[in-house]
């Protein structure tokens, strides 16, 4: 089943996510909706539960189509349950993002070059481990999410009156998206 996208302004990507057990009700199968939703859109290669209007904590990442240019985000299709970043390391370091829930933007956000995370993966086997480079930045964006942030809420205040009248076009659902999506 493929999730409309719920877009910027939608109130669900400004909640804090909550945890689930081992017993949440049909895991595997939302699971696999996720893929399959994140697959349909265009260039996905991260998407959070709330983005599909499900306030949990959980989000998956696959960097698999990136592994042409970079042999380790082979086999990089992970599943991130009740993440928790425990710690940011390393260099500031600035890119261009882009988000799903936020389309036709894409705006430069500086974030750690490392980071440290504690998570359970599809089978709630625990994890405790260390990313760095692009993977640091994809992970960050997605927990950001279920933070209740998204990637425009650090950009600069001019850059944030720049595309001022963009956000209230999406806002407003007056928005160029050839994939699924819900506005508020
Ligand atoms: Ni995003």
């Amino acid at each position: 089943m493929i999730y409309p996208i719920h877009l910027y302004g939608h109130p669900v990507l400004r909640k804090v996510a909550t945890p689930i057990s081992k017993d949440y009700p049909g895991l595997s199968q939302f699971i696999a909706d996720m893929f399959e939703t994140m697959y349909k859109s265009e260039d996905g290669i991260g998407l959070a539960a709330p983005q599909v209007g499900i306030s949990v904590r959980l989000f998956i990442i696959d960097l698999t189509i990136l592994a042409d240019d970079d042999a380790s985000f082979s086999g990089f299709k992970k599943v991130f349950i009740n993440a928790e970043i425990v710690e940011r390391i390393g260099n500031d370091v600035s890119k261009e993002e882009g988000c799903l829930s936020i389309p036709g933007i894409n705006e430069t956000v500086t974030r750690k070059d490392k980071i440290r995370i504690q998570y359970v993966d599809e089978n709630f086997v625990a994890h405790d481990e260390v990313y760095e480079g692009f993977a640091a930045r994809v992970i960050q964006h997605e927990y950001d999410h279920i933070e209740g942030h998204v990637f425009i809420d650090s950009i600069s205040p001019i850059r944030r009156q720049l595309i001022k009248s963009k956000l209230t076009n999406i806002v407003k659902g007056k928005v160029n998206c050839k994939y699924k999506h819900k506005t508020a």
